[in-house]
């Protein structure tokens, strides 16, 4: 079997497109979106996807505000820093890019954030809209995979979804937006008996472990959906969580890994901003 490839590059590109047209709207009415990223520390790897962050931001008309802390930064004095974008109304989201230093509290920066300014969709008021099926700011990146399988028609209703990883920014919300789209969903992860024959059930596999290319044939049914969140820096060079080229062959439409869901959180994220913009401005 020959699988449909799913391309984030060009499911970002039409999001992008939607994007910039709702910034133009916003500022034809004198409305300029703003972002605030936040960077503590300097691990390359973060700093490399803030610089592309803002890249999208000046390409897409969305101003962008930097601010790089020392990784030896207090709590208070990171704090202080959200506090301000938090009062700034030129600021309509707010990005704390995570990883961070071991010292601060992942929790207390989390809630420090405005949730309506909160366009990563953390913020434990917007994971609760989530669970509630209220709207608010949903994460990025599981956000991005609906809008992936949207774009290229893959029926959610009734199918079995199978969500490898729990973490809350995208096993956990990932789950919860399947499910809202009335998959059958099961949870997977590290403790997980006959992990294998658990993913095997999937209509629909995400794999978002962070492990290279840990699922190999085994673990996929002939002509699931293979959706691979993860991103891993190898001596080979980037690779996902799945094992490409032996899982294409089994399966009816897979991501690769770059330029599968890489790409999408990004266009979400832009995407969450401008609704930011639109909703503390309406
Ligand atoms: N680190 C990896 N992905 C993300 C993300 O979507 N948002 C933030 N803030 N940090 C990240």
């Amino acid at each position: 079997m020959t699988p449909m490839i799913i391309d984030g590059k060009t499911v970002s590109a039409a999001v992008e497109i939607e994007t910039a047209a709702r910034v133009a709207s916003l500022r034809a009415r004198g409305v300029i979106p703003g972002l605030a990223v936040v960077l503590v520390g300097d691990d390359p790897a973060s700093q490399s996807y803030v610089k592309m962050k803002e890249r999208d931001c000046e390409r897409i008309g969305i101003r962008s505000f930097d601010s790089r802390l020392s990784a030896d930064i207090s709590q208070a004095d990171l704090h202080d820093v959200i506090d301000g974008f938090n009062a700034d109304p030129h600021v309509h989201g707010i990005l704390v890019q995570q990883p961070f230093p071991r010292h601060l509290d992942v929790e207390a920066v989390v809630a420090r954030v405005s949730p309506v300014k909160d366009v990563d969709g953390f913020h434990q008021e917007n994971l609760g809209r989530l669970m509630r099926g209220l709207p608010g700011h949903r994460a990025c990146t599981p956000w991005g995979v609906m809008r992936m399988l949207d774009h290229y028609g893959i029926e959610l209703k009734g199918k079995r979804a199978v969500v490898i990883g729990r973490s809350l920014l995208v096993g956990k919300p990932m789950g919860l937006m399947l499910l809202e789209r009335d998959c059958t969903v099961t949870y997977c992860h590290s403790r997980t008996v006959d992990l294998p024959g658990v993913c095997r059930e999937a209509d629909i596999l995400v794999a978002a472990i962070g492990r290279p290319m840990m699922i190999g044939a085994q673990y996929v049914r002939e002509g699931a959906v293979v959706i691979d969140v993860g991103i891993n820096r190898t001596d080979a060079g980037m690779v996902g969580d799945v094992d490409f080229a032996a899982v294409a062959p089994i399966c009816s439409a897979i991501t690769p890994v770059p330029g599968g869901v890489g790409p999408m959180t990004r266009a979400m994220l832009m995407s969450n901003t401008a609704a930011a913009a639109e909703i503390q401005t309406a």
